[in-house]
């Protein structure tokens, strides 16, 4: 069976507990669905050098790469504890839009301010994205 929407933020919550932020003390977790049906989760890392952050987002995403994955990405769910509604960055923003499935298609999955799911598109929160045309 499928996973639904409310087990996606369930695993991106339990990624937010893995987080390494000493610095900015806001953790987050993201848990990133495929079409495969795979799950790869994601916590924010961050470093002495802030920039060299890297956030839950990509995390999971680059976990997704390492373990062979080669579908698209159809959901990802974000979650902080410090933040309802914690929406990706700009920089991961452009990394979904690399491996979504569509920005259609592709879901991002929130913990609400009223503590329900929110869904939104990726074409909703990043349109008119940077795309390499061959
Ligand atoms: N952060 C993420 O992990 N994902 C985002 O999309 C936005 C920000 C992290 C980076 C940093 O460790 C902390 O949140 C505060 O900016």
């Amino acid at each position: 069976m499928a996973i639904g929407y409310n087990e996606l933020l369930e695993y991106a919550k339990e990624a937010s507990k893995k987080s390494y932020s000493p610095y900015s003390k806001f953790p987050v977790g993201a848990c990133v669905l495929y079409e495969s049906g795979k799950i790869y989760q994601g916590c924010n890392v961050e470093n002495a050098s802030y920039g060299l952050t890297l956030c839950a987002e990509r995390n999971a995403m680059s976990s997704a790469v390492i373990n062979g994955e080669t579908s698209k990405i159809t959901a990802i769910a974000i979650y902080s504890p410090k933040q309802k509604r914690c929406l990706p960055c700009g920089a991961c923003r452009q990394w979904l839009s690399e491996f979504a499935k569509n920005e259609k298609e592709t879901k991002i999955i929130l913990e609400d301010i009223n503590d329900e799911i929110l869904v939104l598109s990726l074409e909703e929160i990043f349109p008119y994205g940077f795309k390499f045309d061959e």
